[in-house]
């Protein structure tokens, strides 16, 4: 009885290597990975590493290497489905073991007979472009007019398929293939003379799946014949889901990985162009927009895309639509648009590797800064324009998850649209909460008729529901539970001035700052987490993310599995170029500011409160008593928006 292939894949998605590991291995941070003895053979420092970015373990010493199933394998001599099985129930996952249906083993037989069919396909395309006069004089000719050399030409499959209107039919129903096979899978069309080739006259490009498979095929034609579209594509199939693939990522997977960075192009030769010149971390979405599938992924090999995409007016479009979902995704995504005339086959070919590296790196500009720029051009001096601008660019910042990369393009684009980082903010949480509000399930219900100018404004109301810092109430809950255990350095001065370093842990910095001030958490669920770490700190020792996503409270389970699933990741702040070098200053600067924000909101709240009785307040003490409370607050939110800048300007 198998394990069904979702499940295994819902299994090695849960499974974090650093957990799993380190159960059998004691592992220690340094840079972005773990480190600890190797298991597999022996030694005395070190050489060990785990990294939890990309869910893998690789031993430096021994060369052992892999993913969570992998190293239980290794380690416990585990067969695959006892490993799986193991982290199934280390991660609460079920396992549905049933007896295949007679309609499943059907369906499985389907799908291996379109695998097969389509592999045979693939062959006879190859096989054609290589080894026939029409293959050799029409369509490698082809390929290598348009400047690719034989390597690239095998390494991707390309291949021919005869201009003649049913030569692949009439071979492969020879072979033994039915007819109703080949016109499911899409290689042949049913026609009033019977059965002929999708793809006659065309070049051939396979699709792969993940693991090399060929699921599908792109044909291009090679006439000017206007009537016919210029790419055919097989249809969708049980094999073939076009919104979960994307064109080349059986070859560029290993390079996203290790470069940690996804180039995303539009077409079948730009991908072909660039692994030609050197640069294989690159996928193609086939000229559709983005599905959130697609994104997903990638996501199993980086966080950081890097969209390239022609020149023109249609390019540019291009890379906006799309984008938000990948934001939303919790990705960086980056933008580079090239010269006007080209697109990244052109590009490559006229230019040197050194030329269009050196390109992308200084052109690349992330997205929310690309978005702003472009629209901001658009607009122009328009005022009406400027406010939708506005709003739009505003939009796109609320559905990045981490509200630390929020923070810093409210900061940015505050400086591009000059306007104040408070409006914008203000215009942010406006969004935030609507949307936390809708994801309760309470729909904000306009009633334009009944609507009179003195009613207070809808969002405003919404926004009097949810406690002021109530996001970032859940950012410190968040790095209480990802980095609780985490020392940095706490810098502070003695009676006499002078400054005293002492290392401590991220948890007791959070809890003694915030209780040696006053501040309480309003929510119950993040009170009693905060209660938790405030507890471990006197007794030791300081609980890890698994404590709280396996605890026997409900809401708390739910809580922090809900935030340890969109992870930081504070080594891509460099790349933001905001934060010093060092990862650990990058975590003292991610938990002061949180810090600072959390009480930043509060105090605007208290504020607010004051100006409110002041508003109902007749009496004259009562007044200025009120008014110094006002002035009082000011100053610390002077202060802790100095302390801020400084924490963030570092
Ligand atoms: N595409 C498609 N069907 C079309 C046109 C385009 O499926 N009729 C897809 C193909 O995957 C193609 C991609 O969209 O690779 C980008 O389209 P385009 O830029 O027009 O094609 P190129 O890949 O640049 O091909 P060429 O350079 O040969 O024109
Ligand atoms: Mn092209």
């Amino acid at each position: 009885m198998a394990i069904p292939r979702e499940t295994v894949e819902q299994i090695l998605q849960a499974a974090h290597i650093e957990e799993v590991v380190g159960e059998f291995v004691t592992l220690k941070k340094r840079g972005s990975n773990m480190w600890g003895n190797c298991p597999f053979h022996n030694e005395k420092t070190p050489s060990f590493s785990v990294n939890p970015a990309r869910n893998i373990f690789k031993c430096f010493g021994c060369g052992k290497a892999g993913d969570s199933a992998k190293f239980l394998m290794e380690h416990e001599h585990f067969s695959y489905p006892e490993a799986l099985r193991y982290l199934a129930k280390k991660y609460n996952i079920k396992i549905e073991e049933k007896e295949q249906t007679a309609e499943e083993i059907m369906q499985q037989s389907i799908r291996e007979k379109m695998f097969n069919v389509n592999e045979f396909a693939d062959k006879y395309f190859v096989d054609t472009l290589w080894n026939t006069d029409e293959g050799k004089t029409i369509g490698l000719q082809y390929f290598r007019e348009r400047g690719y050399f034989d390597p690239i030409i095998q390494k991707f499959h390309l291949g021919y398929s005869p201009a003649e209107w049913d030569a692949f039919t009439k071979h492969a129903k020879q072979n033994g293939y039915s007819d109703e096979l080949l016109e499911q899978i899409g290689l042949s069309i049913k026609g009033q003379k019977g059965l002929y080739d999708r793809y006659h006259g065309r070049v051939m490009f396979p699709i792969h799946s993940l693991t090399g498979r060929v699921i599908g095929f792109g044909g291009r034609i090679l006439t000017n014949d206007k009537k016919s579209p210029k790419y055919q594509n097989s249809p969708e199939s049980e094999i073939y889901d076009k919104k979960q693939t994307l064109y080349g990522i059986y070859f560029a997977k290993n390079a996203i990985a290790r470069q940690d960075e996804c180039i995303l192009v539009e077409g079948y030769f730009d991908v072909l162009r660039m692994h030609q010149i050197g640069i294989e971390n690159v996928v193609a979405s086939s000229g559709t927009s983005l599905t959130m599938e697609q994104i997903r992924l990638v996501k199993r090999y980086t966080k950081n895309i890097t969209m390239l995409y022609d020149g023109d007016a249609a390019g540019v479009h291009a890379a906006l639509r799309g984008t938000d979902m990948i934001l939303s995704e919790g990705m960086n995504v980056r933008v580079v648009v090239l010269p006007p005339e080209h697109d990244p086959d052109t590009f490559g070919k006229e230019f040197s590797v050194e030329y269009v590296s050196n390109y992308l790196k200084d052109n690349a500009k992330d997205f929310v800064r690309f978005k702003t720029e472009l629209l901001l051009k658009d607009a122009q001096n328009d005022p009406i324009k400027r406010g939708q601008v506005i709003r739009d660019i505003v939009e796109t910042i609320s559905v990045i998850p981490d509200s630390i990369f929020r923070i810093t393009y409210v900061k940015e684009c505050s400086r591009l649209l000059d306007m104040s980082e408070q409006t914008l903010t203000n215009e942010l949480n406006k969004i935030l909460r609507a949307k936390f509000k809708k994801s309760l399930g309470v729909e904000d219900n306009v009633a334009p008729e009944t609507e009179t100018t003195t009613m207070p404004k809808q969002e405003e109301t919404v926004e009097d529901q949810l406690p002021a810092g109530y996001y970032q109430e859940r950012e410190l809950v968040k790095l209480l539970l990802m980095y609780g255990r985490e020392m940095i350095v706490d810098e502070r001065e003695d009676e006499n001035g002078q400054k005293i370093y002492e290392q401590v842990s991220v948890a007791q910095f959070i809890v003694d700052d915030l209780k040696n001030d006053g501040f309480i958490f309003t929510n119950a669920v993040n009170k009693k987490i905060f209660d938790i770490f405030d507890h471990a700190i006197d007794e030791g020792p300081i609980p890890k993310g698994q404590y709280f996503t396996s605890n026997e409270d409900e809401t708390i389970a739910q809580l922090a599995a809900d935030l340890l699933s969109s992870p930081y990741k504070l080594d891509q702040w460099e790349k933001f170029s905001i934060f010093v070098k060092s990862e650990e200053n990058n975590l003292r600067a991610t938990v002061l500011s949180s810090i600072y924000r959390y009480k930043d909101l509060i105090i605007e709240d208290r504020r607010k409160a004051v100006e409110e009785e002041l508003k109902n307040t007749e009496d004259m003490d009562d007044q200025l008593i009120l008014l110094k409370r006002k002035k009082d607050l000011d100053d610390i939110r002077k202060q802790i928006n100095k302390e801020l800048g400084i924490v963030i300007a570092k």
